[in-house]
């Protein structure tokens, strides 16, 4: 337990991000140099500013940090008690970190005969995963606590809010969409962010 405020921990998670950019051309290395940073952010369950983990909608995006040249992005995400996300998919590499709740994830292969799953496992606080397209990218994520929301912080490779992209229904059948951010609009967004249903 640190006494780090929001404020503090964003722009270490940032400076950290910009030197792996630097450092690493490739996501699989950007990825490696990140997760051990996500870990310790996650670790520290005290951080996250209120604003950032209200629930408004069934997955609702914070964008906390991004870098314009990169894109690479700093992400709060929160469901509520219960709540799911549908099934999307990134189409970008991702360090995931669980900061609260219980979170089970389910993940999935998209091909031509529709969405074939590959793994489903609970996601405990202070875990840490990796996204990667196109084996591990597809998934969706519910929220099994009882009576509290289910926070997750999360690195992507890209401005994932204003990224085109898609949700998919069981039969594998996908529409594209635009989520935005909950504190931050994004030019295309195919959702409303004045009526926020937003989703990871
Ligand atoms: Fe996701």
């Amino acid at each position: 337990v640190t006494l780090r405020n929001h404020h503090e921990v964003v722009e270490e998670l940032a400076a950290s991000a910009l030197q792996a950019v630097y450092m690493h051309a490739d996501p699989v290395g950007r990825m490696e140099a990140l997760e051990p940073v996500v870990a310790g952010a996650v670790a520290d369950p005290y951080w996250l500013g209120a604003p950032y983990q209200r629930v408004q909608g069934a997955g609702t995006y914070y964008l906390l940090w991004t870098d314009a040249e990169s894109g690479v992005s700093l992400v709060a995400m929160t469901l509520g008690p219960g709540d799911e996300t549908p099934i999307h998919d990134h189409l970008t590499w991702g360090v995931v970190g669980v900061y609260q709740g219980a979170q089970h994830e389910t993940r999935f292969v998209a091909g031509g005969s529709g969405l074939r799953q590959t793994s489903s496992r609970p996601r405990n606080p202070g875990s840490v995963t990796h996204l990667l397209p196109p084996d591990d990218d597809v998934h969706y994520v519910r929220n099994e606590s009882h009576g509290s929301s289910a926070i997750s912080v999360f690195f992507m490779g890209a401005n994932l809010g204003c990224t085109t992209r898609h949700v998919y229904e069981r039969d594998g059948r996908s529409t594209e969409v635009v989520s935005g951010y909950a504190n931050r609009p994004c030019a295309q967004q195919t959702r409303n962010p004045y009526f926020v249903s937003q989703f990871m």
